[in-house]
């Protein structure tokens, strides 16, 4: 290191607040302060300002209907197709520019770029094949694909003809497929034959099979051949009721189907996530909210515009792909990239690779890839030329400032402002997080709420808590983001968001409160500090995992008595799955049933829950009552100090767990 680099160490090491550069901010989308007071005073009205970025057919009559909380409405009777704004509006003045540009795993392969006409001809093509196939209106077609075209192309035909998509994460298994199609009643899947990871190909079709096959109901799959006629293709062939892609596709070649008129509120599409408990949730959003949400969250807080060649690192199969890889980024009409591979492969240099060849403007990704970056090492970044880049963002998990602090000056050069953005799958988009063209940063805080964004810190009954303190995240005012309800379970919607801080029987807004189950803090300029989940999810590398979910798997494997599931501190992954188990009579903790175990988690959800460790115990920690007591095993998996144990009816177990932990 010179002396220099030595002395710019220092100084970004003390710094605790960063202003967003001068020329970014000259042109930013948004950069009057204004905006604060404004939506705050013209609230709800201000987010006409969202739905004017999108094209109607018809104008809605009241921007909000609060009238039966906690089930609101945005853009009541407002009219319009996500598919039409994503792509028909588009093409008379940017038909020939990029809309995806996509980028495969293998270096010599050849990638592919998609203009707006091009991706508009075949979503209209693969639309017209969905109806031959039979899929109505509000029919749930569920895609189970990795990060290729094909995944936004079925999403928006799927879109054009008022079908909600349900994306089920490629890296899940086939058990949590199966789950997930039983769940929503969906008959339809489009999946493919496989996709690279690291160089080598995964037969994805034996997994996507091996869930249909217990699928309660008939199916019908189209699959995609995304790996060619070559010997990846692992022979499979197609079943009965499975469709060829292109044979679709080709069949249909210049066909054009109508957008579908969809009401404002009508589902656009289903996403499930964990929850507290075992069943994971189907999180409803519709066509006006989500669509205004995530279009006006894009151009204030990621800065896009068209023009711009934005590069989101996530996968479509989790929220943020489905928001700012293709919904956000296609309404406004600019060049949105995918990249299918990991950003170690062939080297650690990939992901700058790409962002110096296709002169990337901003970087979306996710804390967990940033503190693997650092690891690695800034040699990596300093190889490639980033200085395209003009915004950087984080999301998933809180930020550590010391990783951002290294994206800030080793990706963005301290030129580019980074925006830490807290959200959720039930969010639809963004929620708190700087405005880069306004606010200044501090490193390891998301920042204020956004505009007409009304959040607090609570404590236990809601009362609103000093800076500094710990205390609950909570929303206080509806946004036209919000999920509407859980899929087909509105009981369970008010349980989960709603009950713990609201009157649930009164019928006044204002007793209305959203608990999104984080805490957090905030400091004296309204900066929020988000502190992690305080139900029972944890966080593996930004991937969103139910304990019981976990826990469920493995006391499905033959002779595991009892298990509980904890989130361990982890350097790269931020949390890592920590599981303990007890043993059936008759059954050892041996190395053999621990790999059941995993395999069990593998089977049950997929590699993403695999536990980091596996402890055999002869007891759980347990409470007079029962209940386990999972803040001493978060102790036990992060080498802390225990806390106290006297409430505990076995406490003696508590060495006994250390010493297996420790071994
Ligand atoms: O705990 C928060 C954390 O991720 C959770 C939401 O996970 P999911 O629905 O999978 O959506 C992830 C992508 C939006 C939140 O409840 N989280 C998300 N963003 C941040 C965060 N924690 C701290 N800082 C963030 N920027």
């Amino acid at each position: 290191m010179t002396e220099d680099d030595a002395q710019l160490e220092a100084r970004l090491e003390e710094q605790a607040v960063f202003e967003p550069s001068e020329s970014f901010v000259s042109d930013a989308n948004v950069s009057d302060p204004g905006i604060y007071d404004e939506f705050e005073e013209t609230w709800p009205d201000c987010w006409e300002a969202a739905a004017d970025l999108l094209d109607w057919e018809s104008d809605y009559d009241q921007v909000l209907d609060d009238g039966n909380p906690p089930f609101y409405e945005w853009f009541t009777d407002g009219k319009l197709n996500a598919s039409a704004n994503c792509l028909d509006r588009h093409l008379d003045e940017r038909g020939d520019e990029a809309a995806i540009e996509w980028v495969g795993e293998p270096v010599d392969e050849t990638n592919r770029t998609y203009t707006y006409a091009e991706l508009h001809r075949e979503v209209n093509e693969f639309a017209a094949a969905l109806r031959d196939l039979g899929v109505e209106e509000d029919d749930v077609v569920t895609m189970y694909m990795p990060m290729i075209p094909e995944l936004p192309v079925a999403m928006l035909a799927c879109a054009r003809i008022g079908a909600p998509h349900s994306v089920v994460f490629a890296g899940f298994s086939a058990d949590a497929l199966a789950t997930r199609m039983d769940a929503a009643d969906s008959e339809y899947l489009v999946t493919c034959d496989g996709y690279y990871r690291r160089g080598d190909p995964l037969d994805h079709l034996a997994k996507a099979n091996d869930g249909l096959s217990t699928v309660e109901h008939d199916t019908t799959a189209v699959v995609v051949d995304r790996l060619g006629d070559n010997d990846d293709d692992f022979g499979h062939g197609l079943a009965d009721g499975q469709h060829d892609y292109d044979d679709l596709v080709d069949a249909q070649a210049g066909a054009e189907v109508d957008p579908v008129t969809r009401d404002a509120e009508d589902m656009l599409f289903l996403m499930y996530t964990s929850g507290t408990t075992g069943k994971p949730k189907g999180v409803k959003h519709t066509t006006g909210g989500y669509l205004s949400w995530v279009s006006w969250t894009s151009q204030a807080v990621l800065d896009i515009e068209p023009g711009d060649t934005y590069f989101c690192a996530a996968d479509i199969g989790w929220i943020t792909g489905h928001s700012y890889i293709v919904y956000g980024p296609l309404a406004l009409g600019t060049t949105t990239m995918m990249y299918e591979g990991t950003p170690d492969y062939p080297d650690r240099d990939r992901l700058w690779e790409i962002v110096d060849e296709y002169d990337a403007t901003q970087l979306y990704t996710a804390p967990t890839a940033i503190r693997a970056f650092m690891k690695w090492g800034e040699q990596y970044p300093d190889r490639h030329d980033l200085s395209s880049l003009r915004l950087l963002g984080t999301v998933g998990e809180p930020i550590n400032p010391r990783a951002w602090k290294w994206y800030y000056k080793h990706v963005g050069d301290e030129e580019c402002p980074v925006v830490d953005t807290w959200w959720q799958t039930e969010t639809g988009g963004m929620m708190i997080t700087t405005l880069p063209g306004i606010s200044d940063m501090k490193p390891g805080s998301a920042g204020p709420p956004l505009p007409g964004v009304d959040v607090r810190i609570v404590d236990e009954v809601g009362e609103q808590i000093s800076a500094g303190e710990a205390g609950y995240l909570t929303v206080q005012k509806p946004w036209p983001g919000m999920l509407r309800t859980l899929y087909d379970n509105d009981e369970r919607f008010i349980d989960e968001y709603w009950a713990a801080y609201s009157d649930v029987d009164s019928d006044d807004p204002d007793d209305w409160v959203y608990f999104p189950e984080d805490g957090a803090k905030i400091d004296g300029d309204g900066y929020i500090t988000v502190l992690g989940r305080v139900d029972d999810v944890i966080n593996v590398s930004g991937h969103r995992l139910g304990t019981m979910e976990i826990e469920s798997a493995i006391v499905g494997v033959e002779g595991v008595a009892e298990a509980a599931v904890v989130g361990g501190n982890h350097e790269i992954k931020g949390e890592a799955v920590y599981a303990y188990a007890t043993t059936e009579n008759g059954y050892e903790g041996t190395d053999e049933l621990r790999d059941r175990i995993i395999t069990g988690v593998e089977d049950a959800i997929g590699p993403i829950a695999r536990p980091e460790r596996v402890v055999f115990t002869p007891d759980l920690p347990k409470t007079r009552s029962g209940k386990i007591m999972r803040r001493l095993l978060e102790n036990i998996a992060d080498g802390e100090e225990i806390g106290d144990t006297s409430t505990l009816r076995n406490p003696d177990i508590v060495e006994d767990i250390q010493a297996e932990a420790g071994d």
